[in-house]
């Protein structure tokens, strides 16, 4: 097994800079390697301007910020790299490019030289197969940023000799990185996981029904992760996303895998996030930010019907937020005057914060709320009457629409709200409005299955336990993948067994009845069926 100190990396961009500061943190002298000198030189800046971030932030000193750069050898000569023991590409995305590369590192570096790649989509087992010693060839896929983020997807293909897998496995362990190690497969695992969630966050903003930034505040509050998916586009690049996508719909013909079209078009326009300072966010020095109707909009008396925490917190909130708030009990809704009043919530009274009154009661209050109340109210409903209103039992005249407020999380708590047809964005500016002056964060979406945040987070989990069940990871690699590779607080697997296989899987099957696209996982059905978690 060939003991690795000198390490290559071929392509310096965001991805290649990273790697090249991974290994020379790591102490190992690395050559740094772009096609031309001022793309080297450019790599050069990006390595620089990192530790120098890393400096002025106090995590590395000086000294060790010079030691590092002593380590790296920037150059745009593939023919220095005779003596690496391991080289690792990280070009563009084309497998033209690739073939190329690896065809002349077999003229260039000794046979017991591994050779990596860090594709995020491409087939391993091409790139291998085009070279003269196959068995040496393996992928190792870092995530971005890479000095931050720990996942390595050690990737093996049918050809390679085991220990060379076993070395990169040792050698991610030893830079401090979690290694995953997988077969070779469309988009691994966690960008086989990732990719269709952005691509379904960038379809949903596409359809102008739900705003970029509650997008971003479904993934980044509502699920509890460190960005939002338009945010994380623009970070990962959209053209990396756009070419994930296609191979991962090559692979499985699943339509929502394939690329949004809202995506190719931000490609094809070169748009492609934060490298070109402009994707679905401007990221120009003069660029403005998205401002919510602040609170001009919001109003300024509200009544809150129903009992329970749900209502005890709702009526507080609001009255924080300076609003005259009516408190109605439930079964006195039918004599509480509520003409005029231009937002009321109905709250369901059980124990664990209203949601488990028994839905004929609360019908009964939502009837007398919206026999007394005219169409210029607002009345919100919490979650299980939700239902009954996506079912449009009521509400013709008054809009009637689903409040779900959900676990607060390190960015806040998502008080989300369906929007039916007919409701005015004068009501919806309101609506947000009020809920953000109390402290919510405010997420308007089409009053369907899962609204915003649950149709994210449930197709999400979906995926995951239909990876596991087709066998290629385990519940426990997926964890590590998304937790290591994206960040995540918390892995897929740990999520859903909070919720439960059968409220997942329930909302996954809900929203399968509206989109024949999400179908719902066998082991999923099984789990909820059995009432089993997939964490021991
Ligand atoms: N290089 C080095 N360090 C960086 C960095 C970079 N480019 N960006 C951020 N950091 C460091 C910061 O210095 C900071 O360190 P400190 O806490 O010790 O001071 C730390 O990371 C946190 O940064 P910030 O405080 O600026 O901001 P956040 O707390 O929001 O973290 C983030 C930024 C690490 C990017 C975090 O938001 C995150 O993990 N996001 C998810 C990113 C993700 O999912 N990546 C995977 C994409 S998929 C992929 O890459 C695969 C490919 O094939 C497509």
């Amino acid at each position: 097994m060939v003991s690795v100190t000198k390490v290559a990396v071929i392509g310096l961009g965001t991805m290649g800079a990273g790697i090249v500061e991974v290994f020379a943190k790591g102490e190992f002298a690395v050559y740094a390697v772009d096609g031309t000198t001022e793309l080297a030189e450019r790599g050069r800046g990006f390595v620089t301007k990192s530790l120098d971030r890393a400096v002025s932030k106090g995590k590395l000193t000086e000294a060790d910020r010079h030691a590092t750069l002593d380590r790296i050898t920037f150059t745009a000569e593939l023919t220095d790299l005779v003596d690496a023991d391991l080289v690792i590409e990280a070009v563009p995305e084309r497998m033209e490019i690739k073939h190329s590369i690896f065809t002349a590192l077999d003229d260039i570096v000794r046979p017991d030289a591994i050779l990596a790649s860090n594709t995020s989509s491409l087939s391993l087992t091409e790139i291998a197969a085009g070279t003269r010693h196959p068995e040496r060839v393996v992928g190792m896929h870092f995530f971005n940023p890479a000095p931050v983020l720990k996942l390595v997807e050690v990737i093996r293909t049918v050809l390679v000799d085991e220990s060379v897998a076993d070395t990169v496995r040792e050698l991610a362990l030893q830079l401090g990185k979690k290694p995953v190690v997988v077969g070779d497969r469309a988009g691994f695992v966690a960008n086989a996981l990732l990719i269709p969630y952005l691509s379904r966050a960038i379809a949903l903003y596409e359809t102008g029904k739900v705003s970029r930034v509650d997008l971003d505040n479904a993934g980044r509050v509502g699920i509890g992760l460190p960005m939002g998916p338009l945010t994380l586009c623009d970070l990962v690049g959209l053209d990396v996303v756009h070419e994930v996508c296609k191979v991962m719909y090559d692979a499985t013909k699943r339509p929502s895998d394939a690329s949004p079209s809202l995506l190719r078009q931000l490609v094809l326009a070169g748009r492609l996030g934060r490298k070109t300072g402009q994707g679905f966010y401007d990221y120009s020095a003069d660029a403005g930010v998205d401002e919510d109707a602040g609170t001009d909009a919001m109003t300024t008396s509200a009544a809150v019907v129903g009992e329970g925490e749900l209502a005890t917190q709702l009526v507080d909130a609001f009255a924080g937020a300076g609003v005259t708030v009516t408190a109605v009990d439930g079964p006195a809704a039918g004599t509480a005057d509520l003409a005029g009043t231009p937002l009321v919530v109905v709250v369901g009274g059980g124990a664990d914060g209203g949601f488990d009154t028994e839905g004929d009661e609360v019908d009964d209050w939502l009837a007398t709320v919206t026999s007394t109340v005219d169409a210029r109210t607002v009345v919100l409903t919490a979650d299980e009457v939700s239902e009954f209103v996506l079912a449009g039992v009521l509400g013709e005249d008054i809009a009637i629409l689903p409040l779900r407020l959900h676990q607060e999380t390190k960015g806040g708590q998502v008080a989300e709200v369906g929007v039916i047809l007919g409701t005015t964005p004068d009501q919806v500016a309101m609506v947000r409005a009020t809920l953000a002056a109390a402290g919510f964060v405010p997420i308007a979406g089409p009053a369907r299955p899962g609204v915003v945040v649950d149709a994210l987070l449930f197709q999400h989990l979906n995926d995951a336990v239909a990876m596991v069940d087709a066998g290629y990871a385990t519940p426990q690699d997926v964890d590590t993948a998304m937790t290591a590779g994206c960040g995540y607080p918390r892995g897929l697997f740990a999520i859903l067994d909070e919720l439960g296989a059968d409220v997942v899987a329930d909302g996954v099957v809900e929203q399968s009845v509206l989109d024949p696209s999400v179908v719902p996982s066998p082991l999923l059905l099984e789990h909820a069926a059995r009432d089993l978690p997939f964490l021991s």
